[in-house]
């Protein structure tokens, strides 16, 4: 039964989904499929997304690779099993397009951790600077930038900058206190920080790598410095994939959400990996759980009944599309 947009705007709760039974018994996966065949809808999801979600992807990757995918979508709806910040990004590249998401509240603690108001104070007390400015943002603080980058492309778009110039980097000072070492560069910096990343354990690290003398460990750059410090190899989630695929190393220890965990054992079935070990034994903190509020579940209903929906207003598209479309020119 195809209800009104109206009727299914009442529908979404105020969590932010649709608050629906599945009808009992039915092969979610099968549907899933045919809902997005029979819709024409492109679904793209991130690497942290839950195996089975990522497993019915169009397009799978990192938040570059995602972006990318994004401004080529032709089709007329985007289904982006990601965070709300990686969907808005979709909606301002390709705003002709439906964007809808699983679930509305998917947030992240950067993008969190970053208020609009308080960004424009803070960039007003350096005018000239240049904004650069990690992707898990807001479009509001997109809106703010000079250009946006991801951790894949974030030495580059920084190279790009004039030497002499003054740069803010926001909001992750982990990834900015790292681009800092990598470039040289004298960047003043935003206090934001990511809970996923910040939750290992530097200690139960070193201990594992002990045990393990002949792993390699990885690490994605939003993790602590004093991680990093020890890290064999640091990259975004597919600079990762592809070091584990290239290295000979048997045995990997993974300081990253655990999700990418699913794409590492696909390519590379004959490996071992191990999450990085977080302080807190007892909770799952390696895993982000606004990622994992999106659920199969709710990625049929959202293709169902597509809703939510991404909006967003034509005046903040075109001005957060600027340091988006900068960067993806700098490929
Ligand atoms: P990537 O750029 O590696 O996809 O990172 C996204 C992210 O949210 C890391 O926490
Ligand atoms: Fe945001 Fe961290 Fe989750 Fe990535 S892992 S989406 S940075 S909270």
């Amino acid at each position: 039964m195809k209800l009104p947009s109206n009727e299914v705007k009442k529908m979404l709760n105020q969590r932010g989904f649709l608050d629906l039974e599945v009808p009992k018994g039915i092969d979610l996966i099968g549907e899933i499929k045919r809902l997005k065949r029979e819709k024409k809808a492109v679904l793209l999801a991130h690497y942290y997304q839950d195996a089975e979600i990522q497993e019915l992807a169009d397009y799978l990757g990192d938040s570059l690779y995602l972006a990318q995918a994004a401004e080529k979508v032709e089709a007329d709806m985007i289904v982006f099993a990601g965070v709300h910040f990686m969907a808005e990004t979709a909606k301002i590249i390709n705003p002709t397009k439906k964007v809808i998401l699983p679930d509305l509240n998917a947030g992240c603690s950067l993008a969190d951790s970053c208020p609009p108001e308080e960004f424009k104070k803070f960039i007003d007390q350096y005018p000239g600077a240049h904004v650069v400015t990690y992707i898990n943002c807001s479009a509001e603080v997109k809106a703010l930038s000079t250009i946006v980058c991801t951790s894949s492309n974030a030495v580059r778009v920084i190279d790009s900058i004039p030497e002499e110039d003054t740069i803010i980097f926001a909001p992750d000072k982990n990834l900015g206190r790292y681009l800092i070492k990598e470039t040289g560069r004298d960047m003043i910096l935003w206090d934001g920080s990511c809970i996923v990343h910040e939750a290992f354990s530097f200690e139960r690290i070193v201990t594992l790598a002990k045990e393990h003398p002949k792993a390699k460990f990885i690490a994605h750059p939003e993790s602590e410095s004093q991680v990093l410090e020890i890290a064999d190899y640091i990259g975004s989630t597919s600079g990762l994939l592809n070091y584990v695929q290239k290295n000979t190393a048997e045995t990997f220890i993974v300081a990253t959400e655990a999700g990418i965990l699913h794409e590492m054992k696909k390519r590379c079935p004959e490996k071992i990996f191990i999450p990085a070990p977080v302080e807190d034994e007892t909770c799952a903190c390696s895993e982000c759980a606004f990622m994992k509020l999106n659920t199969l579940e709710k990625l049929y209903l959202c293709l169902e009944y597509e809703n939510p929906e991404v909006v967003l207003s034509d005046s903040l598209i075109e001005k957060a599309k600027k340091p988006i479309t900068r960067m993806l020119k700098l490929g």
